[in-house]
């Protein structure tokens, strides 16, 4: 099946465009409709980037000569002052003409992640978890090299690109993405029409959402599928408690989903939980049964209880954007620092 995506614009340009980095003496080509990000990357060009997809801004260069396309203009990271100071995101423009780029940022924010590398992802199998919900496991043939929390950009066909967090560790062949369908939208959608066997180009890994070293106590809390990313760090906090690294760092994981049904991987994250030393699991639901023994009401409803006595953590938080907008005010309301959150906003 091939799904366009409606929110894409088309670019007509044929023609490949020099880009050429002022100050650093290297130029690239982009090929027509090809992000400046992706060109400069095959091309061995380092870029500044982040989520690769439209909301951090940290890929933003200036145009000293030449025009470009923007290929998503919903992009979050878009601010109106943008167009009159000619900056641009790498990660989602593309030129319609020869240019000249200025790169502000001179240190390289990305050399302590893995770098971005192109995979082709062979669906090996599909785990239906819930309502409309399912873990997807990619083999990509090659050592998969990512931060748990981080995510890969899968390419679903006629330009239709979406994000999804990797739910299991790195280290093997295989990444897995638990993922949930929405009617009628296209991605989502796509992704759960994917065939075993069937090849899907991605890209990994993106994104900021990892764990940061330190003894302060560690917060993880997921509203949804968020589950994906913070499944793979509760898991990675538990591999770290079974080694020699294991220092006792409490760790508080908050998980909230409309019904039971939908709390999907709610055992696997109550075992790696309890494997750690000093490990919490809490759980909210809407529409909660009569035996259920957590928090009925939102995500941010368990967090706001326990909030009180966790102000010196770092917290981790990925899930639907009202989920993250609600828990950001709750974290800033309680004078939570902006240093101490990493986010993934899921739209
Ligand atoms: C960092 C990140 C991690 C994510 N992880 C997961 C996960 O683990 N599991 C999961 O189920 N979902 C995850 N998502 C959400 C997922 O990427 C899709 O948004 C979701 O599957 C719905 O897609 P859709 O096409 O069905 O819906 P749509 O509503 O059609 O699209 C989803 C959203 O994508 C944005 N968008 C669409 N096209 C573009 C574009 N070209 N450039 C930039 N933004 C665009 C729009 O803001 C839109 O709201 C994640 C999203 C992000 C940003
Ligand atoms: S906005 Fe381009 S990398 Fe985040």
């Amino acid at each position: 099946m091939t799904t366009v995506d409606p929110l894409v614009v088309d670019v007509p340009d044929a023609t490949p465009h020099r880009v050429t980095v002022v100050g650093s003496g290297t130029s690239f080509e982009v090929l027509p409709g090809e992000r400046l990000l992706s060109a400069a990357r095959r091309a061995g060009i380092w870029l500044p980037f982040e989520c690769g997809w439209g909301s951090c801004g940290t890929c933003k260069v200036t145009v000293v000569e030449g025009e470009t396309k923007l290929l998503y203009a919903a992009a979050s990271a878009v601010d109106p002052r943008d167009g009159r100071r000619r900056r641009v995101l790498a990660c989602q423009s593309t030129p319609t003409a020869d240019l000249k780029i200025r790169v502000a940022q001179s240190s390289d924010s990305s050399t302590s992640r893995p770098p971005v590398v192109d995979h082709f992802g062979q669906l090996v199998a599909r785990e239906d978890l819930g309502p409309d919900v399912a873990r997807f496991r990619f083999s990509i043939g090659a050592e998969a090299a990512y931060r748990p929390g981080q995510h890969a950009i899968l390419d679903l066909g006629a330009g239709l690109r979406r994000c999804y967090s990797m739910a299991g560790l790195p280290g093997s062949s295989e990444v897995s993405f638990i993922a949930k369908r929405y009617a009628g939208r296209p991605g989502s959608e796509r992704l759960f029409c994917v065939a075993e066997g069937e090849q899907v180009p991605m890209e990994l890994p993106y994104g900021d959402m990892f764990l940061r070293e330190g003894d302060d106590p560690v917060v993880l809390v997921a509203g949804g599928t968020g589950v994906s990313a913070i499944l793979a760090m509760t898991t990675q906090l538990a591999m770290l408690a079974g080694g020699a690294d294991h220092h006792g760092r409490a760790v508080h994981v908050f998980y909230g989903a409309g019904a039971t049904s939908e709390l999907v991987c709610w055992d696997e994250l109550g075992r790696a939980t309890a494997s750690l030393r000093n490990g919490h699991l809490h759980g909210a639901l809407l529409d909660a049964p009569g035996d259920w023994h957590g928090t009925t009401g939102f995500v941010t409803t368990a967090l706001a209880e326990h909030l009180p006595g966790l102000t010196d953590a770092m917290f981790y938080v990925a899930g639907p954007p009202p989920m993250t907008n609600a828990t950001l005010a709750l974290l800033r309301d309680n004078g939570i620092e902006l240093d101490r959150i990493h986010y993934d906003s899921f739209g």
